[in-house]
């Protein structure tokens, strides 16, 4: 059988999620399991996460395969509804939303007394500076006064463009976040992503939102997993299916664009872009084997790498981690040009998936 394996160790996630607690003591957890738990699988990550106050997903179809999966841990729709008809199922399955447009403010006052009734709060979402979604200043204040007057409890939500660097929209979010938080007191507040939650402690207030960080991936350029104390938790992995020596001058792969400069010996692993191994590098890229790093070579196929193996003890059947906790995913993605977030979410359905 084909070997290409995504391994989720469980135990990986919830080592992450108590890193969570531990920098936001004091913060209710919402884990974000969106895109089906960045690509990890969230029938295999909810067990390790059951202890979130709640799970914050991108549509009301991710949220109803948490309830049928069985938890009935709080959710948050991050977009909200996209359409009125959705607002029966968000109450039916008590399902909490974000409004960040007039019509979904209509659509939510449409269903009031079921809503409030259900015990479900409203997230409002401010528009500081990134411009993708929210209310902007003032129009949000007189929002949420409404919202309040008319019996929802409410949650003041934000998202950073920037969190994970430093850049002067940083500025202008915070104070704009405060400014409404202070005009609308008593409200609930949630303004932090993973990098947040580890630059900003005094922005933590009433609940966090990590994702990246949950997954042992690092929300930082400069920062990798291991200065973070996180672990990663996705292990992709294949098998070495054929091993050949090569000399000086031959050429390996597609577009022949690797040529031996002396003897080697290559390897060649059942993994391609089929499989949601990434094809374009910008830099050399690396595999692991038997935990030591060596380069992969040449072009990557639909089905297939090839690597270079020369010095170490590989045999047919040596499993190559592409990454994982000896390659970081964070590394591949850099190599690629790309974010390890990305990476993670466009895995395919075909490596066999298992829990550790
Ligand atoms: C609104 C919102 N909150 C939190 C997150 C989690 O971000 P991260 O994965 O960087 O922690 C996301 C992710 O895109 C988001 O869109």
């Amino acid at each position: 059988m084909r070997q290409a394996t995504i391994c989720i160790d469980s135990t990986a996630l919830q080592y992450n999620f108590n890193r969570v607690k531990q920098l936001a003591p004091t913060a209710k957890i919402v884990s974000m399991v969106k895109a089906n738990a960045y690509g990890h699988g969230v029938k295999h990550c909810l067990a390790a996460l059951a202890e979130s106050d709640a799970f914050g997903v991108a549509c009301l179809e991710e949220a109803l395969e948490i309830r049928t999966l069985g938890y009935q841990n709080d959710i948050t729709l991050i977009e909200g509804v996209f359409s009125a008809d959705e607002m029966p199922s968000v109450i039916e399955h008590s399902i909490e939303c974000i409004i960040h447009h007039q019509q979904q403010l209509d659509w939510l006052r449409a269903h009031k007394t079921a809503y409030i009734a259900q015990g479900l709060k409203v997230w409002v979402k401010l528009n500081s500076g990134m411009n993708r979604l929210g209310f902007k200043l003032p129009e949000i204040i007189d929002v949420i006064q409404l919202l309040k007057n008319e019996g929802f409890t409410c949650v003041l939500a934000m998202h950073f463009a920037n969190a994970d660097a430093d850049h002067p929209l940083n500025e202008q979010q915070k104070s704009q976040f405060l400014q409404v938080k202070a005009a609308c007191d008593p409200i609930l507040a949630s303004c932090c992503n993973s990098a947040a939650i580890f630059k900003w402690p005094e922005l933590h207030f009433d609940y966090v939102r990590p994702g990246i960080m949950l997954y042992g991936a690092s929300p930082f350029a400069d920062q990798n997993v291991h200065a973070l104390d996180l672990k990663p938790v996705m292990s992709f992995t294949a098998q070495i299916i054929a091993l050949n020596t090569i000399q000086a001058g031959e050429q390996v792969g597609y577009g022949s664009t690797f040529t031996a400069e002396q003897t080697m010996t290559i390897a060649i692993v059942s993994i391609g872009y089929g499989d949601g191994y990434p094809r374009a590098y910008l830099q050399p890229n690396f595999v692991a084997v038997q935990g030591q790093l060596t380069p992969v070579i040449g072009r990557v196929s639909m089905d297939m790498i090839a690597i270079d193996v020369t010095g170490l003890d590989a045999t047919l059947d040596s499993e190559v981690e592409l990454w994982g906790k000896h390659r970081l995913v964070d590394d591949v993605a850099t190599a690629n040009g790309t974010i390890g977030y990305e990476l993670l979410c466009r895995m395919t359905t075909r490596p066999r998936r298992h829990l550790l």
